[in-house]
């Protein structure tokens, strides 16, 4: 079963020679016949370089964006749009992650109207959910239908492709993981919401901590259809690692 492995850069690496460093992992481990698929979601200024090194060397990972403005143009200082990625040939943004719900106040309104400029566009949302609080793991459904509901309940654009990425708060760059029991669970509840939004369900991603040592663990998840990964995804060996899993796993 081919799966996804998205990495979510962050604000990461600081230096060209770091992303040149990634970058040739990458050109190293993904091919034409892999069966992942890998997507990297580096920092907006790196977005155009990376592309272009794609069409030279080439790599067979896709590029996505960190997330994209509510408008499609105009007085937005700082921002990027949906159109811009869509017309540099990229087809993934991250939207709603929690960092950006964090440091950036972005509401569920917000999530709702950076999905809708994805999906005018074409563009494929990962959209991050994780409504469980900072320090206390259990899960709060209300939360994560609201999320759930506030991104996928569009009026017209409703059935586009996209992609739920569940990220509990207290799992992202903490070293503690759901356990694939929980992570179950929470699907089987964000397919049930789905499906009775869109009349059918969307790939789902599990992030939080993810690295090569218990991905294994993850992959006996059925449901599952790979991962966001933050902080591992910005050491080579780790990425090797990573994808040489998926591999063996898609193989099986
Ligand atoms: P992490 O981050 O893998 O460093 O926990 C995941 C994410 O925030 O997407």
């Amino acid at each position: 079963m081919s799966r996804i492995l998205a990495f979510n850069w962050k604000m990461n690496p600081t230096t060209r020679s770091q992303v040149k460093e990634l970058t040739a992992t990458l050109q190293e481990m993904t091919h034409d016949q892999l069966r992942s698929r890998v997507i990297v979601c580096p920092p907006s200024i790196y977005l155009s370089s990376l592309h272009d090194q794609q069409e030279k060397l080439p790599f067979h990972a896709e590029i996505g964006g960190q997330d994209i403005a509510t408008e499609e143009q105009g007085a937005f200082t700082g921002q990027i749009s949906a159109p811009m990625l869509q017309d540099m040939g990229i087809i993934y943004t991250l939207i709603g992650h929690s960092e950006t719900r964090k440091y950036q106040h972005v509401s569920n309104q917000i999530v709702k109207e950076k999905t809708q400029q994805a999906f005018a566009v074409d563009l494929i949302p990962i959209i991050c959910i994780g409504y469980t609080h900072e320090q206390d793991q259990d899960v709060d459904y209300d939360g994560l239908r609201t999320e759930i509901q506030a991104a996928l309940d569009q009026d017209d654009l409703h059935n586009k492709p996209c992609i739920i990425a569940y990220e509990p708060i207290w799992a992202i760059g903490t070293g503690k993981t759901a356990t694939p029991e929980m992570i179950d669970e929470v699907f089987a509840f964000i397919d049930q919401e789905v499906q009775a939004l869109r009349g059918e369900t969307v790939p789902l991603l599990y992030g939080g901590s993810v690295n090569h040592q218990n991905m294994n663990a993850f992959l006996t998840i059925e449901r599952l259809d790979g991962f966001l990964v933050g902080g591992a995804s910005l050491d080579p060996e780790e990425v090797k690692a990573m994808i040489k899993i998926m591999e063996e796993d898609a193989q099986k």
